[in-house]
């Protein structure tokens, strides 16, 4: 059975990332400073998978402290490095905390794994790396623009220290970059449920309709798109957890053909934000009180994946649509027990 280590574990993709792994044999080991989770998702990931996870309460900035989970542990196979901050809007407010938080953990955390002589490791990173993209959809091979955000940059920065490392050392890397993750899970006991107020726009049309906001505002519907408003490529967080054991399952088989590698995670298809509330009236059965407002500063036009690569390479596929992710949302919403 082998061990995985997933930092940022009581986050929102942590967490239904350890229920994928779990279900799937591995080991868990997850560390969270809970600046943006509660600990409650560590109770439902064992109602979940009937299994046990050690969690360490630790900022990974701290690396003394971080030591000490990886002294307890010498015997983890692989990395999941989720924890950072993401919000887009603090960070052009507060570059340097993004720059601090996000940057330090992960170069102590990669220190640390190779002090432990931890080799394979996996990278949250996102489809913000690509900026402004012009042709779509975009493949791995499309060039980065420069980044919208500070937030955005510290995901750059980690994928290029990461190559760097893949190519000096023994270490063997994957940059995931994810699209726009959304939904919960299956079970109604994980979810989103951040710290901050959440801004992506699934969370906030559920709290929109279940009256925890005074309505949704679209930002823009003047964009030369079909519908006027931007596209995404919305990807459900189970198909993304599971996207996670693949990567893991393959380092450890070593069918990696370079040290470093990069996939794309998104579905493929791209839809409008009239089209994802269309969805969620749809399978809720309930109106929702939007309105037009004004486009949103940094905003890119349209973006959506090619994720050919992780199909051929990781034999990774997505099950869910938005109707799935909007019914789960939704659901979570309305019965989310923390
Ligand atoms: P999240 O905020 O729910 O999870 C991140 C977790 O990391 C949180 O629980 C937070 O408390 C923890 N954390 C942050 N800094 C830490 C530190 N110094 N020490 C220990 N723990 C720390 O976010 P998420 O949506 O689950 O995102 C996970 C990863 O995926 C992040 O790296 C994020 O940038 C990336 N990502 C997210 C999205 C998205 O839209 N959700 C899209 C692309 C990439
Ligand atoms: C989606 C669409 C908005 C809220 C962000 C990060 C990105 C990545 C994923 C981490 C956009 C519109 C939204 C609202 C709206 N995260 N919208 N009203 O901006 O695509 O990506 O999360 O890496 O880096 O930037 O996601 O959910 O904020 O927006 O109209 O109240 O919904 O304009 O078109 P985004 P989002």
């Amino acid at each position: 059975m082998s061990k995985v280590l997933v930092t940022g574990g009581t986050g929102y993709i942590g967490s239904h990332t350890a229920v994928d792994l779990l279900n799937h044999g591995y080991e868990v080991v997850t560390v969270d400073n809970h600046i943006n989770s509660y600990d409650a998702p560590l109770q439902y990931i064992e109602e979940i998978t009937g299994k046990k996870v050690s969690h360490y309460n630790i900022d990974l900035c701290d690396k003394e402290a971080t030591e000490q989970l990886f002294a307890e542990h010498q015997d983890i196979s692989a990395i999941i490095h989720f924890a950072a901050l993401k919000a887009v809007g603090e960070s052009t407010e507060k570059p340097l905390l993004y720059f601090e938080n996000n940057m330090k953990s992960l170069v102590n955390v990669l220190s640390l794994a190779e002090k432990y002589g931890v080799k394979n490791f996996i990278f949250s990173s996102s489809c913000t790396v690509y900026g402004q993209a012009t042709d779509l959809p975009v493949t791995e091979e499309t060039e980065m623009k420069e980044a919208e955000s500070p937030y955005g940059r510290t995901k750059q920065l980690g994928e290029y220290m990461l190559k760097d490392l893949a190519q000096f050392s023994n270490i063997n890397v994957i940059s995931l970059r994810y699209f726009n993750p959304a939904g919960a899970h299956s079970s109604g006991l994980l979810g989103e449920a951040p710290k901050q107020v959440a801004l992506n726009l699934v969370p906030v049309i559920t709290e929109t309709a279940a009256g925890k906001r005074a309505e949704t505002v679209v930002f823009g519907d003047d964009y030369d798109t079909r519908d006027g408003s931007c596209i995404r490529d919305y990807i459900h967080v189970e198909d993304l957890a599971a996207a996670h054991t693949c990567a893991v399952t393959y380092l450890l088989d070593g069918k990696n053909e370079s040290s470093y590698e990069v996939y794309n995670l998104g579905i493929g298809e791209g839809v409008t934000v009239l089209e994802a509330i269309n969805a969620f009236e749809k399978v809720s059965g309930k109106k929702l009180d939007y309105r037009i407002g004004p486009r949103r500063p940094g905003d890119v036009i349209a973006i959506y994946s090619n994720y050919e690569k992780a199909n051929d390479r990781l034999g990774w596929e997505p099950k869910y649509g938005i109707d799935d992710i909007m019914r789960s949302a939704w659901d979570w919403e309305q019965n989310r027990p923390f």
